[in-house]
């Protein structure tokens, strides 16, 4: 059974660092690594592709698409139907498509299975919002990864601004605000710590640092 494989929870809010902190906590132990918030993403692309509206009218349809999805995880790449949308799934205008496909109930629940396959050995690191709370409640280690909003606009500013897109810091950080605010006030699995969540502010803390913590405290719940 799959209830004695490791599992490491990386949830948090948006643009908080737990893609590149999960990322690197994986690598460091040589575990899989989820990143359930591109499933999401991926799900919300290929619901504006099909032409379903993304609310409550268009929920079954789109939880009915996503049994039918291809999702492919290679190295550093996303296909989705054998189509690379590694990048396609980053906008901004995506990622608040994927949160309001992520309020819809029945989408949630038709990702439960893809989500658990990812979790083999020799472990997981998880990355999302729910993962703690809902996905992997067995898990031994959750950590919610939290860090200032204008530090994570600025985080995300600096990510866009490499990448040639341009944009403004307030309007990242209303657009942060927004989404967060949806996450936290759904009613499916609304963002917020797992009881026995370890908190984690990385708003002065650099990636390495934040690995070995983690990594420290997983240590520390080892048998040996
Ligand atoms: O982590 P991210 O920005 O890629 O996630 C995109 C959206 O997906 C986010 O706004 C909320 C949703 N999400 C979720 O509801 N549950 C998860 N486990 C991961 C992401």
């Amino acid at each position: 059974s799959r209830q004695h494989i490791p599992v490491i929870c990386i949830d948090g809010p948006t643009a908080s660092g737990k893609g590149t902190l999960a990322a690197a906590l994986a690598k460091r132990l040589g575990y899989h690594f989820l990143d359930s918030g591109a499933m999401y993403r991926i799900t919300a692309l290929a619901a504006t592709g099909a032409g379903l509206p993304i609310d409550t009218s268009g929920e079954t349809a789109i939880a009915s698409l996503v049994q039918d999805l291809s999702i492919t995880f290679t190295a550093g790449q996303i296909l989705l139907d054998g189509v690379d949308v590694t990048e396609a799934i980053r906008s901004e205008a995506n990622g608040m498509n994927a949160s309001k496909v992520s309020a819809l109930p029945q989408v949630r629940a038709a990702l439960v299975d893809l989500q658990h396959s990812f979790h083999r050995l020799p472990g997981l690191v998880a990355d999302g919002r729910d993962m703690g709370s809902a996905i992997f409640p067995q898990a031994p280690l959750k950590v919610f990864l939290t860090a200032s909003a204008a530090e994570r606009a600025q985080r995300r500013f600096k990510q866009l601004i490499s990448k040639g897109i341009s944009t403004t810091l307030d309007s990242l950080r209303a657009d942060l605000e927004a989404r967060d605010e949806r996450d936290q006030t759904r009613s499916a699995s609304p963002l917020k710590p797992a009881q026995d969540a370890v908190l984690l502010d990385n708003s002065d803390l650099s990636v390495e640092k934040s690995v070995d913590l983690v990594v420290g405290w997983w240590l520390g719940k080892q048998p040996f």
